[in-house]
């Protein structure tokens, strides 16, 4: 049995309920881009809404960070990975989860115990230190020395605000030294390799933090890391998680790994991403902004390290890379076997597109560079690089690396947003932004989605179904498939029953109840393969049923007034419409 399976089943040992994993991008929260970790989609009931599978989870969340995108080359880093998480949602604590850590580590993996080492909380300021964790450690067996305090590593949020609490972090000896008798976080040879946050408290926006209403539990173990300390391997890319996928790009170059590491793992890595971007059912496209940006970066990035290599690129390599790709997560992850072809037509598109331009677009940069009086590439030139050659910033960047030269960022960024491309720059933002609290307003517009939802049904026809939604404190937005422009008289009618529902005061209420259950009464329903078995209807008077995670107002006339601000199409086949709520 692999890691991942094993994982799965001493969880489930133990009275945890498989969770599926959430999409790689997450549903009406728009201050990150891709879900970063486990924990994340399940904030709302960290915060203590009642989860239908219970208070004991366990999942494989798939997880992008794109923050080291460009470390992306070394033996360590990737952009996608799947993390190992096991919560305890108000139910068990310290004691269960680091002595059940300790006894998959040491007695399902069979890792020796003198080879780990743990960091605990110091304390600071607000909370104290963590002297719990650190009684539990040595009655498992793991001497003094190898117990460090820590206040700023063992304090874990996502983002700046959210649920968050003081952890404790598993280190592995991975090195054929002789394991030291004093644990030194700081020496690289000990690998973090699991996360165990206890998480009982609320930062607030300003940094205020509160008791959350229940003590939670949120681990996480990212699995390329975990295989490849086992497996024993210092490159990551060497491990079975990757070996076939290197084997490949090495066959279609025809050159071998050694050598050539660099641009294999850069390709490997990123092909495996885009992959996943592409499969998600938000059916995200390459663009120049937001997911979209980052997806066109990655294969873009993969394109240029193919050429390198003297691959062709355009032969069907890409193909056979994300074939073997989607082999090999698809008993995971299903959606890369409904959406292959999708994945396929995308990588193939943007290839066709970028390998117009790469080709003149290099030829540019050799003559820039040629002539060049110093070492830096100024903004003229690296946006003539982007804007006619499609090169994007960051390639521009690599590339000038390489011959240690320099781009001016700074006057890229001036032009760039003369152009009024703006939108880039949001994203970066978005990525520091961390989770969104899901506060009074977007709890408002996730309500007013529902009506607007049932509201189309009604005017338009039964076909109308939801095929992604996105919540700001400023405005909701709402795709729906539709084949046609809504007429200004259908558009009226829309905002005016929304309006009635309101003025009506339903109420909103929560069920739960099997997945058939709920398909048969005909709960409306996004992707019916990403539910549990046991899933949570919200009702809206009877205007609307839909499964949902929450949260929700308790009564429609908390929205105020429903307005309607533009309706335009958004893809092929599917509308886009996006709205107000007015206060009353
Ligand atoms: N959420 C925790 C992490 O990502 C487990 O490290």
């Amino acid at each position: 049995m692999n890691i991942k399976d094993l994982y799965i089943k001493f969880f489930k040992e133990h009275g945890h309920q498989e969770i599926p994993s959430a999409p790689v991008i997450p549903e009406n929260d728009p201050s990150v881009l891709f879900n970063t970790a486990g924990m994340q989609p399940l904030v709302p009931y960290l915060m203590g809404a009642e989860h239908p599978c219970g208070k004991r989870l366990v999942n494989a969340q798939k997880c992008i960070r794109t923050n080291d995108l460009d470390e992306v080359g070394d033996t360590t880093h990737h952009t996608f990975f799947e993390m190992l998480g096991n919560w305890s949602l108000g139910d068990y604590f310290k004691k269960e989860s680091l002595s059940w850590s300790f006894e998959f580590l040491t007695e399902i993996l069979n890792i020796p115990v003198e080879r780990l080492a743990v960091t605990v909380f110091a304390g600071n300021k607000l909370v104290g230190e963590d002297q719990e964790s650190i009684k539990i450690w040595k009655d498992l067996g793991i001497k003094t020395e190898k117990i460090a305090k820590t206040a700023d590593d063992n304090f874990w949020i996502a983002g700046n605000s959210g649920p968050c609490g003081p952890d404790s972090e598993i280190f592995y000896w991975r090195s054929d030294e002789e394991v030291p008798k004093t644990f030194d976080p700081e020496d690289v040879r000990w690998v973090e390799i699991w996360n165990n946050v206890f998480m009982q408290y609320y930062k607030d926006e300003n940094g205020k933090i509160t008791d959350l209403p229940q003590k939670n539990v949120d681990t996480g173990m990212g699995l390329e890391r975990i295989c490849a300390v086992l497996e024993n391997v210092n490159d990551n890319y060497a491990s079975s998680i990757w070996k076939d996928v290197i084997d490949k790009i090495s066959k279609i170059a025809n050159l071998p790994y050694e050598g050539n590491e660099k641009s294999m793992r850069i390709i490997a890595d990123h092909i495996r991403t885009a992959v996943f971007i592409a499969a998600d059912n938000s059916h995200i496209k390459p663009s120049n902004t937001d997911q979209g940006y980052i997806l066109r970066r990655l294969i873009r990035r993969a394109i240029r390290h193919a050429k390198k290599l003297n691959i062709d690129i355009n032969s069907n390599w890409e193909e056979q890379i994300a074939l073997l790709i989607i082999d090999k997560y698809k008993k995971y992850y299903k959606e890369l076997e409904t959406n292959k072809q999708i994945v396929l037509d995308v990588l193939k598109q943007e290839k066709n597109k970028f390998s117009k331009t790469l080709e003149k677009g290099l030829k540019e940069f050799e003559k820039i560079t040629a002539k060049l009086d110093g070492n830096l590439i100024n903004a003229t030139l690296a946006f003539k690089l982007y804007d006619t050659y499609g090169f994007p910033i960051e390639l521009t960047q690599e590339l000038a690396l390489e011959k240690n030269l320099e781009v001016d960022l700074e006057g890229f960024k001036e032009k760039f947003k003369a152009h009024q491309e703006l939108s880039r720059a949001n994203s970066k933002e978005k990525f520091k932004g961390g989770l969104a609290s899901t506060g009074e307003v977007e709890t408002k517009y996730h309500t007013a989605t529902h009506l607007l939802n049932a509201a189309l049904k009604k005017v338009i026809g039964k076909d109308v179904h939801q095929m992604g939604s996105n919540i700001t404190k400023e405005r909701m937005r709402f795709d729906f498939s539709c084949d046609h422009k809504l007429t200004d008289s259908e558009k009226e009618q829309v905002e005016d029953l929304v309006n009635k529902w309101i003025s009506e005061d339903l109420k909103v209420e929560v069920k739960q109840m099997s997945k058939e259950e709920a398909l048969k009464s005909g709960a409306e329903c996004m992707f019916i393969e990403k539910y549990p078995d046991i899933v949570t209807v919200y009702y809206i008077g009877d205007v609307s049923k839909e499964l949902c995670g929450g949260p929700h107002v308790s009564h429609t006339n908390q929205l105020g007034k429903f307005r309607i601000k533009k309706e335009e199409a958004s893809s092929a086949g599917v509308r886009r419409i996006k709205a107000i709520l007015i206060d009353n």
